[in-house]
């Protein structure tokens, strides 16, 4: 059995892409998968004094002597790729890529629907305009939950089109034909110069034909290797509480992000995958809206902001931040299998704490609800009546036996600084 998944446990940005570049540095693997989500991701991994972020490719793709798979679970901006490879390609690194012909591709709809439906949706929540008077605070902006529902409705383009001209114009004409309407409901002005269906469908066939050696059937792909006995390192993008089905709904994103999502999202049997690996940062971050009952509300909030560089990878936006929130963790440990876990950034903690003259460090280890106490992370529209309960773990050893003893599964890995080797082992 040979599939080891990695996930995050919070709500994104726990820090799997070091965690996983790290587990690919034992060796052993030959491929590293991506099973969801698209550009919305942001990875960054530090080599030396250079910093790669990655959106679209998997954290593994710094190791070119191993597969970097995109699965049919993503959806993907072709643009993005090809920007990202360049870069790569400037460093001397050629990856060995590979992308489902099943991925879904986003359009520039995708992305226009994503703001302005986006800024809607706050509207009608009753949420303030962001700080930044964004259109797009309510998601990513990069068109992930439209391209997201035409692929629900069957009416997306798939990377397999890519290579079919005719087919593609006229897919993309079909979709040019309801989109342009349901934009300008949304609130779009009139683009006095749109691009035509031609030019687009012109650009996406010349990505079809430069990726035409990539394109392929990854899940046969996968499936053949694991079958062979080789290892294979699946790579779950946001988190599992940003999880379309189980996640913080309306707050979430639209793809599968729990463990499960390594099968469906790259085509493999789930007898493969034998290993669950948890991300967990020893506090938590949160990217976007929705009710957050650890968040510190005061300038304590600011002073973990900065030790930590919570600003998003892909949005550059200020991440809220608060303590850690062990109810969502043990969540997100039990929907999952979680078998062990990684705790990230207890360098930054720790240095919060000695910041503060804090000796204890506060850890949520239930809710409060009209009496009662809460052990189970509630849906979005419970959660923001949860009040914490708090523990206060003294140090960074009895602050990680803490986790250890509440979620019932040993801390493998403790990152202990920002460089890519800043990760220690824990043996069991
Ligand atoms: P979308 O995925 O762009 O549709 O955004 C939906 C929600 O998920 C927003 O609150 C985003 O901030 C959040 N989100 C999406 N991707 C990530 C990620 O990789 N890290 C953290 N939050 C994310």
């Amino acid at each position: 059995m040979t599939g080891t998944v990695v996930i995050d446990c919070q709500l994104g940005d726990a820090g799997k892409g070091k965690v996983i570049d790290w587990i690919l540095s034992q060796g052993g693997y030959s491929a590293c998968v991506r099973f969801n989500g698209g550009p919305n991701a942001g990875h960054t991994v530090k080599v030396g004094d250079k910093t790669y972020k990655f959106h679209q490719l998997p954290s593994g793709v710094l190791h070119n002597d191993i597969y970097s798979i995109i699965g049919n679970g993503c959806v993907i901006d072709p643009a993005g790729i090809e920007y990202e490879l360049a870069q790569l390609e400037k460093e001397g690194i050629k990856p060995i890529l590979k992308v489902s012909d099943r991925a879904h591709v986003i359009l520039p709809w995708h992305v226009l629907e994503d703001m302005y439906l986006g800024e809607l949706r706050r509207k009608n929540a009753g949420l303030k305009p962001t700080e930044m008077g964004s259109l797009t605070s309510s998601t990513t902006g990069r068109g992930i939950g439209p391209c997201y529902a035409d692929k629900s409705s069957r009416i997306g383009i798939r990377v397999e089109d890519l290579s079919d001209y005719d087919r593609l114009k006229a897919k993309l004409a079909f979709l040019a034909s309801l989109k342009e309407p349901y934009l300008k409901i949304l609130g779009r002005p009139v683009d006095p110069e749109p691009e035509s269906i031609e030019r687009l469908a012109d650009r996406l066939y010349m990505f079809g034909l430069s990726w035409e050696d990539s394109i392929s059937d990854t899940g046969q792909f996968l499936n053949d290797a694991l079958k062979r006995g080789k290892k294979v390192l699946f790579e779950g993008a946001q988190s599992v509480h940003l999880d379309i089905d189980s996640g913080v709904y309306p707050y979430s994103t639209s793809s599968t992000c729990v463990a499960a999502g390594a099968s469906s999202g790259t085509g493999i049997s789930p007898k493969y995958l034998s290993e669950i690996i948890g991300v967990v940062k020893a506090y938590t971050s949160r990217a976007g809206d929705g009710a957050f009952p650890t968040e510190l509300r005061d300038e304590r909030a600011d002073v973990l902001r900065e030790l930590g560089k919570e600003y998003g990878t892909t949005t550059g936006k200020p991440r809220r931040v608060g303590f850690l929130d062990l109810v969502m963790v043990k969540t997100a440990v039990e929907m999952n299998g979680v078998d062990v876990l990684a705790l990230t950034r207890m360098d930054t903690l720790t240095e919060f704490g000695r910041s503060q003259e804090m000796t204890r460090i506060p850890v949520c280890k239930a809710y409060e609800f009209k009496g009662r106490t809460i052990t189970r992370f509630p849906t979005m529209n419970m959660l923001s009546f949860m009040q914490p309960v708090y523990d206060y773990p003294q140090g960074w050893d009895e602050y990680i036996r803490y986790v250890e003893h509440y979620l019932g599964i040993p801390v493998r890995f403790v990152g202990t600084g920002p460089e890519r080797n800043d990760i220690e082992e824990r043996k069991p």
